[in-house]
């Protein structure tokens, strides 16, 4: 039975003091309320966070990942990351090709590509982000652009390969904007990725991937989202950052 997720993407914010604030707080609630046996909680802090945030996890409820990686194994790339490095921290996921790093940093497939085959080289599950701009949605090409983007990122990877992808819908028109995509809109567009998913490696596979929803994910959203059979929890940013909101949407399930 594949996992119900729901992982925090931080992105640039808290200073280290508020960071270890909020694993606390997260914490402290996850005492009260435990999450549903199938729900996994990752938090994905900022690359100086990382072993903050990992020391707490080693008695606690949830795992760790990265915000990006470099798409080279090692050497002379001042100011990167690598899968190796990660993984020599015991850091379980990293998030791959999220939309502002597409748009601000010129991520492209092909790069996206090669950051998935470091991560699991080094046994790091990439969580890998899809999903199209307004302009796109506007003219009914939602479809095609989420499944380029899975092809050009992803089929070169074998079946026990792709096995250990975690795929997260991000619909950029939806993200930070306080729009949600609907529960249908939602719906739709993940049993599409499943079923690109299924014709390519069959149906097995397909029904093993978490595919997670991106884009204004709240408490008071999350249950009609999660609710739907092929949204398999949240990919969350701003309510992440806020200890309370974070835990009720992972106790949305
Ligand atoms: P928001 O939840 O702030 O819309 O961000 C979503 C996101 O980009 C998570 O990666």
């Amino acid at each position: 039975m594949r996992k119900n997720i729901v992982a925090g993407n931080w992105k640039m914010n808290k200073s280290f003091d508020e960071a270890d604030d909020l694993v606390n707080g997260i914490m402290e609630l996850l005492e009260k309320k435990e999450l549903g046996k199938n729900t996994l909680m990752i938090l994905c802090p900022p690359f100086p966070y990382l072993e903050m945030v990992s020391d707490y996890s080693n008695d606690s409820y949830f795992m760790v990942g990265a915000q990006n990686v470099n798409d080279n194994e090692k050497g002379a790339y001042t100011g990167e990351v690598s899968a190796e490095m990660l993984s020599s921290m015991d850091i379980e996921y990293c998030i791959v090709g999220h939309s502002e790093r597409r748009a601000y940093y010129g991520e492209t497939d092909a790069m996206i590509a090669k950051k998935v085959d470091q991560l699991l080289k080094h046994e790091i599950r990439p969580i890998v982000c899809c999903g199209e701009v307004l302009e796109e949605r506007e003219a009914g090409k939602q479809f095609d652009v989420v499944k380029r983007q899975i092809t050009d990122g992803l089929f070169h990877l074998s079946a026990e390969q792709f096995k250990e992808l975690v795929i997260a819908y991000e619909p950029v028109w939806a993200i930070g904007t306080g729009k949600t995509a609907t529960p249908e809109q939602a719906q739709e567009i993940h049993a599409f990725i499943r079923k690109t998913i299924a014709d390519k490696y069959g149906k097995e596979v397909a029904d093993e991937i978490s595919i997670l929803y991106g884009g204004s994910c709240k408490p008071s959203n999350a249950k009609e989202l999660f609710a739907n059979p092929d949204v398999d929890g949240g990919l969350i940013g701003g309510a992440a950052l806020q200890a309370e909101d974070f835990v009720n949407i992972a106790l949305a399930f």
